[in-house]
């Protein structure tokens, strides 16, 4: 980044920040419709893929052939300089194109890509490496891996294994990805590293069966979700299965959703499972919200852009008898994000009203996020949030961070990056999205000071073993102490592929007269419950989060 820039960005957070206190006041009379903040003014990077570290930084990267970024390097990564010739300006290996965030410092540094990550996938392995997939163009068949540090010195490393497709779920440290890429007909999966030596993919028919070869697939980035009984859940355009992938075999095909059009991509609705809950057993509830109406990709390339969808379905995926339940957003949206908050809400955020995902396919870009509270009655579950006056449609980004806000980034619906000239600029500000309850008035709710004991095994706990959680409370607790913990997600495309949350049971908890809690935990019980690796624990207390602390579970 270009030092004035920098000069610039912070001047303007700085300014943001006396914005957010003065408008305290404010927000404390208005309610619980949360409050925006700029933290950069440019990343330098279009942010359309992202995910964060257990280090507390965020990796953030763009496609290369999107050509020139905004974070011109002074060297290409193989030492030659790069010069103000034409050829050198116009080359994309003289600009970076990923970067890390460090939240807690908010500051960027670039990262080396060697190769074209576009449209690729993502997922931590155990140890919190992110393992990164995919592509186009040299780097489709790329596997990269990234090792999170503290010390602003690691980066990517290009794997000489390959790889064929795209989009993922762990299981202990080996990843599945489903299907592939725009026009390619990878009806397929496979397994990094694979299950044996001689494998190379696995035909998935499901994914040709719901192939829309007029929509560019309506089909492509599945929605999938890892089952407690070890089996994947697989939703694709209108359908899913429960899928045993080990042994290649359809175990369930559920109903179709109701509502028409499509849910993924070009149609890019998103889904989450709501959280788990060991008071229900850990019970797997799917949601699938928004995506395209039927024909939105065709009426797209004629300049017409029908109105999104509107509604979302709810369906059981464990047990015998499956049905969508049916509810409406308070208006249609397509390319939103959805992610599971520490308090079990789930927030709809980025997106557009009308048309689907693509260059130039979309207009009406939705400013509102959406509260949505699994635990109301239906038709009292959503709320509508603080709009934002930035347009994050196609290739926008947004995640959970360990304070509770929610970074939001990224957004350019063009094949460059373009400034001038259209009516939805490439966007490189960078936002945090703060939910009411970081708000001062509720800071005496918030429990601070979280701690996680570690007996013999120094940060990690085995799975169904017990640990101790300690943290302060102003006051006694009006209600219940919840704790969950939550896997941080690999997000692009409306997809924040292996997001989930865990409610865990506190089998004991103690208040000393110091307001010092104590509570006693157990960890999820196995991994289909829980995949191993890092997650964010967060102590809840009357619908207000602590700050989240990292935890990691693993195998005994
Ligand atoms: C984590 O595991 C991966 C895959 O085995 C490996 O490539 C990577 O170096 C490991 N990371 C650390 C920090 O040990
Ligand atoms: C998988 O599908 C491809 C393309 O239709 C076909 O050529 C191949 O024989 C199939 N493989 C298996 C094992 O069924
Ligand atoms: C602006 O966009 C329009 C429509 O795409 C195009 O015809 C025109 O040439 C563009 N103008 C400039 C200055 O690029
Ligand atoms: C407890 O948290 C408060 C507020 O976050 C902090 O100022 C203080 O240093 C912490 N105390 C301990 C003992 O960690």
């Amino acid at each position: 980044m270009e030092g004035k820039k920098h000069l610039l960005s912070v001047v303007i957070s700085v300014i943001l920040q006396l914005f957010v206190v003065s408008g305290a006041v404010e927000v404390s009379s208005g309610g619980r419709k949360g409050t925006w903040k700029l933290l950069q003014q440019n990343t330098g990077v279009v942010a359309m893929h992202m995910a964060l570290t257990y280090r507390n930084t965020v990796i953030m990267f763009d496609q290369t052939a999107a050509g020139p970024s905004q974070h011109r390097l002074p060297r290409r990564y193989n030492g030659k300089r790069c010069t103000r010739s034409r050829e050198d300006l116009e080359d994309w290996s003289c600009y970076a194109h990923s970067v890390e965030y460090d939240v807690d410092g908010n500051k960027l540094r670039s990262l080396r890509l060697d190769t074209d990550p576009w449209c690729s996938s993502g997922s931590f392995l155990s140890n919190g490496t992110l393992l990164q997939t995919g592509g186009y163009g040299s780097g489709s068949k790329k596997i990269r891996y990234f090792n999170p540090c503290s010390d602003h010195q690691c980066n990517w490393k290009q794997s000489k294994q390959m790889v064929c497709f795209q989009s993922v779920t762990p299981e202990k440290d080996r990843v599945i990805i489903v299907g592939g890429t725009h026009g390619r007909n990878a009806f397929s999966y496979e397994f990094v590293p694979k299950l044996h030596s001689s494998d190379r993919s696995f035909n998935l028919t499901f994914l040709r069966n719901t192939n829309d070869p007029n929509a560019r697939g309506n089909n492509l980035y599945p929605f999938l979700h890892l089952s407690s009984d070890g089996n994947l859940f697989i939703f694709a355009n209108r359908d899913s299965i429960l899928f045993n992938y080990r042994r290649n075999k359809v175990i369930k095909t559920f109903p179709r959703i109701p509502g028409g059009g499509s849910r993924n991509y070009p149609s890019s609705g998103s889904s989450v499972i709501l959280p788990l809950d060991q008071k229900d057993r850990f019970q797997k509830v799917v949601m699938v919200c928004g995506g395209g109406a039927s024909g939105a990709y065709e009426a797209a390339a004629r300049g017409t852009f029908l109105k999104a969808l509107t509604s979302c379905g709810r369906m059981v995926i464990s047990g015998y008898r499956h049905m969508w339940k049916m509810e409406n957003m308070p208006g249609p949206r397509i390319m939103h994000d959805m992610l599971v908050l520490p308090t079990g809400r789930i927030l709809i955020i980025n997106g557009a009203k009308r048309g689907c995902a693509g260059w130039k396919n979309a207009v009406s870009p939705s400013l509102q996020p959406y509260l949505y509270n699994p635990k109301k009655t239906l038709g009292r579950r959503f709320s509508v949030l603080k709009s934002t006056k930035i347009a994050r449609m196609y290739h926008s980004s947004a995640l959970l961070l360990p304070n509770g806000g929610v970074l939001v980034a990224g957004g350019n619906p063009n094949n460059r990056y373009t400034f001038r000239n259209v009516s939805y600029p490439t966007e490189l500000r960078l936002q945090a999205f703060i939910p009411h309850y970081m708000d001062r008035q509720y800071h005496h709710l918030r429990p601070v000071n979280v701690s996680i004991e570690y007996s013999s095994n120094p940060y990690r706990i085995a799975y169904g073993e017990e640990f101790i959680v300690q943290f302060r409370l102003e006051r006694r607790p009006i209600m219940e102490v919840e704790y969950s913990v939550y896997a941080p997600p690999f997000t692009t495309h409306s997809i924040s592929m292996n997001q989930r949350l865990l409610k865990l049971r506190s089998k004991n908890t103690v208040r000393d007269a110091g307001g010092w809690m104590t509570a006693v935990l157990e960890a999820p019980p196995c991994p289909n419950v829980a995949p191993p690796g890092y997650y964010l624990l967060t102590v809840v207390n009357g619908g207000i989060p602590s700050l989240s602390q990292w935890i990691r579970f693993i195998h005994a």
